[in-house]
């Protein structure tokens, strides 16, 4: 069975896999919506939800951090994942932030 969450994080395809960088050269290589015949056919659809949900978020949001009171200090983060190895996904996130005042 292919795990697409592992596959994400192979070393041998993505440098310090479990690093999130947003410059990878090869970031449309992962394969979170599948690939081949049966490709995700809502992808487009969920990037483009995802890309206006962090825009209105980041449009209304400034410092944003981790909550160090649920998931720990910066070197001892604590989180929790959805019971599944096929996808790689938090049960929660909290985070905290300044509020924008526009
Ligand atoms: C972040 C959101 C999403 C992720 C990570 C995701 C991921 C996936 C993955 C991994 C597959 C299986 C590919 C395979 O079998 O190899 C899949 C299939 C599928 N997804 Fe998504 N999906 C997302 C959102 C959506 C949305 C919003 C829709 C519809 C509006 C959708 C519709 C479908 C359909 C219809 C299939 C079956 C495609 C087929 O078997 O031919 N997905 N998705």
């Amino acid at each position: 069975m292919l795990s697409l969450a592992g596959a994400n994080r192979d070393p041998r395809k993505f440098d310090n896999p479990n690093e999130f960088r947003l410059d990878r050269r090869n970031s449309h290589d992962h394969i979170a919506f599948g690939r081949g015949l049966h490709t995700c056919a809502g992808a487009p659809l969920a990037r483009m939800e995802g890309q206006v949900t962090l825009n209105r978020l980041l449009d209304r949001m400034d410092d944003i951090r981790i909550s160090e009171g649920r998931h720990g200090a910066t070197d001892d983060r604590s989180f929790v994942y959805e019971p599944t190895f096929l996808l790689r996904g938090l049960v929660d996130l909290h985070i905290e932030f300044e509020r924008i005042l526009k």
